[in-house]
């Protein structure tokens, strides 16, 4: 049996894959050390292969059948635009990719000004106004504290995720409009879900047993 190599994303949706992972009896003792340099963790018995990525690198490692499985975020599949298969929603990570900014921004907005986004993530900005909208937008891209943007005045508005909604309120800031929802979703190459059917599936109904 070859192995079944899964790309997580690092951090707290590593910790939940793993505890979900857990309860279906996938487990990875290995990956447990949080001393350990190692960056890849190989459950022997069960023939799987563990290995931690940056969000947006998952979807590239699974496209290119580096991994067969990958757990990321929904808001990470979008901005990508990867060839890979969407298999499921995983339920945990739940949170909304919306454009927020100040209550005045309301306005530009509705008039379909030409106005400038922040955002970490342009692709999905960029159909969401010129797709969607028919909005012709100017795109910032940012890489983190993105409610910084309309309050310094870099932007009229962003584009980013709003999960407890506690950034935007501390910050004078409000949702204006929602984009989409978002939670953690598992990804599969398009080849394995052919050459890996049994395996994948099982994985699969195992899981959905359980959420
Ligand atoms: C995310 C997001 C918001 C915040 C939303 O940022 O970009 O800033 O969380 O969460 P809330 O609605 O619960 O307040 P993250 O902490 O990932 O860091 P970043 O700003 O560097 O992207």
């Amino acid at each position: 049996m070859r192995y079944l190599t899964f790309a997580l994303t690092k951090g707290r949706l590593a910790s939940k894959t793993l505890e979900m992972f857990e309860k279906i009896g996938i487990t990875c003792e290995e990956m447990k050390d949080k001393n350990s340099r190692k960056l890849i963790f190989v459950n022997e018995d069960l023939k799987l292969k563990f290995f931690l990525a940056k969000g947006p690198d998952v979807p590239t490692y699974v496209e290119y059948g580096a991994a067969d499985i990958g757990v990321v975020g929904k808001d990470t599949i979008l901005e990508e635009g990867r060839k890979l298969y969407e298999v499921m929603d995983l339920g945990f990570g739940a949170c909304r990719m919306c454009v927020c900014g100040p209550e005045s921004a309301r306005k530009v907005l509705e008039n379909n000004q030409l106005i400038r986004v922040a955002t970490k993530y342009p692709n999905i900005a960029k159909n969401y106004f010129y797709n969607k909208k028919h909005q012709t937008v100017e795109i910032i891209k940012l890489n983190g504290s993105i409610e910084l943007a309309p309050i310094v005045g870099l932007s009229e508005v962003i584009v980013d995720i709003v999960e407890t909604g506690s950034t935007l309120k501390e910050n004078g800031l409000k949702v204006l409009e929602e984009v989409c929802p978002l939670s953690a979703r598992m990804v599969v190459n398009q080849v394995s879900m052919k050459m890996e059917d049994e395996r994948i599936r099982k994985l699969i109904h195992d899981l959905r047993e359980i959420i």
